[in-house]
C-alpha cells in the first residue's frame, strides 16, 4: 500500500506548494488538513483537486478528535506540519491566535502522533526563533540559541520546544526544520515580495518599513519543499535542520529589483513607520542539511524573482480575490498608521 502523509496547512503558501510537489514526485497519498483561515485558499490547489491521491479535510489542528480520526481513517504514516499563523505583523496586532494554532495546535498533533504511533513527524519551523543578527555576525547554525523577538517567533520557538520534549520524553519520531524567508507562487500578498509585486502592478505605494536596510535570506519555495521531503525521508529523529537560500538581500534592494523588473519608477517606494521590535538581519548556515541530507538550494534569487513576478502578473485574478474581504480591513489597519506616520516625516529613504 502506498504511504500516506498529512500535510497540515496544505492550503497555505508553502503547504500548497508542498502538496503539489509530493503528488508530482512521490507516489504517496496526501491528506491536506487545513482550517481555511484568511491565509488558506483551495484555489491554490485547483491543479491537484481531482488527483485520486489528494484528500482534503477541513478542520483545525487543535481539534484532537478530528486529528485522530483522520490518522485512523487514512492510515496515515507521517505528518508534515506546516499549519500556522505565519505573519509577524499580525502577531504584533494580536498574539492570541498564534498561541492557539502554533503552540496548542502543535501540542495536539504531537499527542496524536504519540498515541497513533506515527512513523515520522516533520515540524516546519523558522529561522526567526534564533532572533536577530548584527551585520558582522556569522549566519545562524542549528546550535544558535533560541532568542525569539516577535510574538510569532516566540510561538514558533515554544512549539519547537514542545517537539523536542516529545522526542526526548515519549520517543515521538520528530524532526525540526528551520527555514529562512520563502518567496514564490501562491504567497499571500501581506508578505514583502508578493505585496510589493501586487502594489507595483497597480502603481500603488510600496510601503518599506523604516530605513529598509533590514536583511533577509531569500529561498525559493520549491527549494524549501525539497528540503522538507529530504528531512522527512533522511533526517535523524530529534535533529534540527536549517534551510536557507544563501541569498541575503536588504529589503530596499529587493523592492528596487521588483520595480526594475516591472519597469516601474522608484518613486513608488514609500518609507513608512518601522515594525516594532523589527529584527535587523537573518542569515542561515545550511551546511548540516547539505552534508547530512544531500540538500542544497538550486534557484538563484534573480531567477526566482523573475519567475515569481511572472506568476503574479499572470494570476492577477488570484491576487484580486485574496485581496478582498478580510484583507482590506487588515491592510487599512496595518498601513493606515504606517503611512500617516511617514507623511509626518518620521522615516527616511535609505
Ligand atoms: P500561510 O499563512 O501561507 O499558510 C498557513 C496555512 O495554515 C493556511 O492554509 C491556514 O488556513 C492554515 N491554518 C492556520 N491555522 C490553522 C489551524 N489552527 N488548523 C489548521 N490549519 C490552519 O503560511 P506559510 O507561509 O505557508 O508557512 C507555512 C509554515 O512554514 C508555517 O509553519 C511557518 O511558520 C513556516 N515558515 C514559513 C516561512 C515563510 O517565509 N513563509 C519561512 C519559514 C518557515
Ligand atoms: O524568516 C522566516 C520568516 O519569514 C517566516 O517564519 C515568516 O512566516 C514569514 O512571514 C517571514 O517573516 P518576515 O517578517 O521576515 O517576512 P515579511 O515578508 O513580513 O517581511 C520581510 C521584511 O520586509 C521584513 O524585514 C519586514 C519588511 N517589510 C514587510 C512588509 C510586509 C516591509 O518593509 N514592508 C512591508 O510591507
Amino acid at each position: 500500500m502506498s504511504h500516506t502523509v498529512i500535510v497540515t496547512g496544505g492550503a497555505g503558501f508553502i503547504g500548497s506548494n508542498l502538496v503539489r510537489w509530493i503528488l508530482r514526485w512521490r507516489d504517496w497519498h496526501v491528506v491536506n488538513l487545513d482550517a481555511l483561515t484568511y491565509a488558506g485558499n483551495l484555489d491554490n490547489l485547483r491543479q491537484v483537486e481531482q488527483n485520486p491521491r489528494y484528500h482534503f479535510v477541513h478542520g483545525r489542528i487543535e481539534d484532537a478528535r478530528l486529528v485522530r480520526q483522520v490518522i485512523e481513517q487514512y492510515a496515515v504514516g507521517g505528518i508534515i506540519h506546516c499549519a500556522a499563523e505565519s505573519h509577524v505583523d499580525r502577531s504584533i496586532l494580536s498574539a492570541e491566535p498564534f498561541i492557539e494554532t502554533n503552540v496548542r495546535g502543535t501540542l495536539v498533533l504531537l499527542e496524536a502522533a504519540r498515541a497513533c504511533s506515527i512513523e515520522r513527524f516533520v515540524h516546519v519551523s523558522t529561522d526567526e526563533v534564533y532572533g536577530s543578527l548584527e551585520p558582522e555576525d556569522p549566519p545562524f547554525t542549528e546550535e544558535s540559541p533560541l532568542r525569539p523577538n516577535s510574538p510569532y517567533a516566540a510561538s514558533k520557538a515554544a512549539a519547537d520546544c514542545l517537539v523536542r520534549a516529545f522526542v526526548h520524553t515519549y520517543g515521538v519520531p520528530a524532526i525540526i526544520t528551520r527555514c529562512s524567508n520563502n518567496y514564490g507562487p501562491y504567497q499571500f500578498p501581506e508578505k514583502l515580495i508578493p505585496l510589493m509585486i501586487a502594489n507595483a502592478l497597480e502603481e500603488k505605494p510600496l510601503p518599506v518599513y523604516g530605513d529598509g536596510q533590514q536583511v533577509r535570506d531569500w529561498i525559493y519555495v520549491e527549494d524549501h519543499c525539497r528540503g522538507l521531503i529530504a528531512a522527512y525521508e533522511h533526517g535523524q529523529v530529534g535533529e534540527v535542520y536549517n534551510f536557507g537560500g544563501e541569498s541575503e538581500r536588504r529589503n530596499v534592494d529587493v523592492v528596487r529589483a521588483i520595480l526594475r523588473l516591472l519597469g516601474k519608477p522608484e518613486s513608488l517606494i514609500q518609507h513608512v513607520a518601522d515594525r516594532p521590535g523589527h529584527d535587523r538581519r537573518y542569515a542561515i548556515d545550511c551546511t548540516k542539511a547539505r552534508q547530512q541530507l544531500g540538500w542544497a538550494p538550486t534557484v538563484d534569487f534573480d531567477q526566482g524573482l523573475e519567475r515569481t513576478i511572472a506568476w503574479y502578473r499572470n494570476n492577477q485574478a488570484w491576487v484580486n480575490a485574496v485581496r478582498s474581504g478580510e484583507y482590506r480591513s487588515y491592510y487599512r489597519q496595518q498601513y493606515g498608521w504606517r503611512l500617516s506616520e511617514s507623511s509626518q516625516g518620521s522615516s527616511q529613504e535609505a
